[in-house]
């Protein structure tokens, strides 16, 4: 997939796009901070470079960070405001990154393609369906990691996601990613761990982290 070519787009997530597209417009600026996640940063500094797929890369800090060092990095977010701040900060970087606007879950990337599949806090909706998070999955080579790293909520905190219209049980979780792993994955970690580095006041300070090899 080349950079600036868009990602499939079926209708549900036409107004999936226009959602996000809206939450980072609300924001003048940036909507996150420009660092890279630390989970990833630290889970990925022992790795070898390869292939990665940052799925749901928001203003695309981390699919930067990878490339700068050394990744060949395919970035896809749904949300064209967040790619094309993501696409400003690689050419501010001199980063190279192939940017993909669309559904993650609906993009046909071929399988068993990259070294790496990241996704840090996705909100991936249930309603795509299983066969699509699946698919997305499927993405991971032999050899390759799954490294997914989810908020961790507790009762408050979701309550006050449901007040403002958004609630996480309608959307992919980290253990529905991991019941959807095919019997070729190895789950090598599932924790509850503090969050590296987290922005200053940010409500969400504990992680939920799935890594998963594919065989
Ligand atoms: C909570 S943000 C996380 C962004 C980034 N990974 C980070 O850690 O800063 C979730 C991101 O997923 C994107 N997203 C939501 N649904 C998506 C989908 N179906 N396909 C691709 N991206 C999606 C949103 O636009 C948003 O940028």
């Amino acid at each position: 997939m080349h950079e600036h070519e868009r990602g499939e787009q079926p209708s549900g997530a036409t107004a999936q796009a226009a959602e996000w597209d809206a939450r980072y417009r609300e924001r003048d600026g940036t909507m996150w901070s420009g660092r890279p996640n630390g989970r990833l940063v630290a889970e990925a500094a022992g790795l070898s470079q390869g292939r990665a797929l940052d799925v749901g890369c928001g203003e695309g800090a981390d699919a930067i960070w990878l490339a700068r060092r050394g990744w060949t990095v395919v970035a896809i977010d749904i949300s064209d405001v967040a790619v094309s701040r993501a696409r400003e900060g690689a050419q501010l970087a001199g980063a190279s990154v192939d940017w993909v606007c669309g559904d993650a879950l609906h993009t046909p990337f071929p399988p068993r393609s990259f070294d790496l599949v990241s996704m840090q806090y996705p909100a991936l909706p249930k309603a795509a369906g299983e066969a699509a998070v699946r698919r997305l999955l499927d993405t991971v080579r032999p050899g390759g990691l799954l490294f997914a790293v989810y908020h961790d909520l507790d009762d408050e905190h979701r309550d006050h996601m449901k007040s403002r219209g958004v609630d996480p049980a309608d959307y992919v979780g980290a253990d529905d990613l991991g019941g959807l792993l095919g019997d070729d994955f190895t789950v090598e970690l599932r924790v509850v761990t503090p969050r590296i580095d987290p922005p200053p006041g940010a409500p969400h300070i504990a992680d939920v982290v799935l890594r998963a090899r594919r065989l």
